[in-house]
């Protein structure tokens, strides 16, 4: 068994600036600031095995992201440590970032003004690529995902079903071993949610990469995700699978009430709300 990503007391504190009301407070402000601190990600201790996919489930707030942010290196972690391939991710050396991905749903990050193909050319540069391979792999997983015809149209006049496609073809280009997908599916109508699901089936059955996946959609996670971590408020509160998670849950209630996986998560989350 390979360890591919190892946290020990994994922490994230934010600290933002809560702007005063009114003018004379907001200029005293601008000598003493007070500043409110919301711990994101608490002392998060997880073990993730190669090859394996994790669904990563939790309410709005709940600190998925920013444990995406750090694993990837987008984000410096207040205290504790982690490891990825052996790498500290917020060092962010070259022969890290060259195998690992990450896709923020809420986000773009391919360029707005171009079009993906022109963007894959430069994501091609970077991670000093083959040009042809590159162009093939592209032309592979357009056709896998039928975008084929919208890769030479610029970012901004795409529809969001479409701009997801480019954004997971910028995020496979350079084959990474590790891919942290944050919600691929947000927005998406249900047809254009089960594509993006049956390729990445596919894709992640070809490839083998060590995935995190987080989404709101439950039927992500049930068609994808090996393994379950649950994370409320900060701390992960269940780390095992997805069956173990839903019979753990059923033998708690009467023989006559069996519930599903959406229906636990809507459980689990509705006591979420209670507690906030
Ligand atoms: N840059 C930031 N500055 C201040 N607070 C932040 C920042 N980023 C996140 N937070 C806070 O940290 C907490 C966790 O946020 P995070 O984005 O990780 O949640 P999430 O689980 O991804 O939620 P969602 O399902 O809504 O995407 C939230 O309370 C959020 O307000
Ligand atoms: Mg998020």
């Amino acid at each position: 068994m390979t360890i591919a990503i190892e946290t020990t007391d994994l922490s994230r504190v934010y600290k933002s600036y809560q702007k005063p009301e009114g003018i004379l407070n907001s200029f005293k402000g601008m000598f003493h600031r007070e500043y409110n601190s919301k711990i994101a990600l608490d002392k998060t201790t997880i073990q993730i095995e190669s090859g394996k996919i994790i669904g990563l489930v939790g309410a709005n707030g709940a600190g998925k992201t920013t444990l995406l942010k750090m694993l990837s290196g987008l984000v410096t972690p207040t205290s504790g440590d982690a490891h990825v391939l052996g790498f500290r991710p917020w060092e962010r050396k070259y022969d890290f970032l060259r195998q690992i991905s990450i896709l923020l749903g809420q986000k773009n990050q391919l360029w707005w003004d171009i079009s993906p193909m022109d963007s894959y050319a430069l994501l091609a540069r970077i991670y000093d690529l083959d040009v042809e391979k590159a162009r093939n792999r592209v032309g592979d997983l357009a056709e896998m995902l039928q975008c084929t015809h919208v890769l030479n149209t610029q970012l901004r006049r795409l529809s969001l079903g479409e701009r997801m496609k480019m954004e997971i073809i910028g995020a496979l280009l350079h084959e990474p071993r590790i891919l942290f997908l944050d919600e691929p599916t947000i927005g998406l109508d249900i047809v254009a949610q089960e594509n993006i699901r049956n390729f990445l089936t596919n894709y992640v059955k070809e490839k083998s990469p060590t995935v995190i996946l987080t989404s709101h959609y439950m039927d992500d996670i049930a068609t994808l995700a090996d393994r379950l971590l649950l994370i409320s408020q900060g701390n992960i509160v269940y780390q095992g699978t997805v069956n173990e998670f839903v019979s753990n849950s059923n033998s708690e209630l009467a023989v006559d009430e069996k519930v599903d996986f959406e229906e636990v998560i809507r459980r689990f989350l509705q006591t979420e709300s209670r507690i906030r």
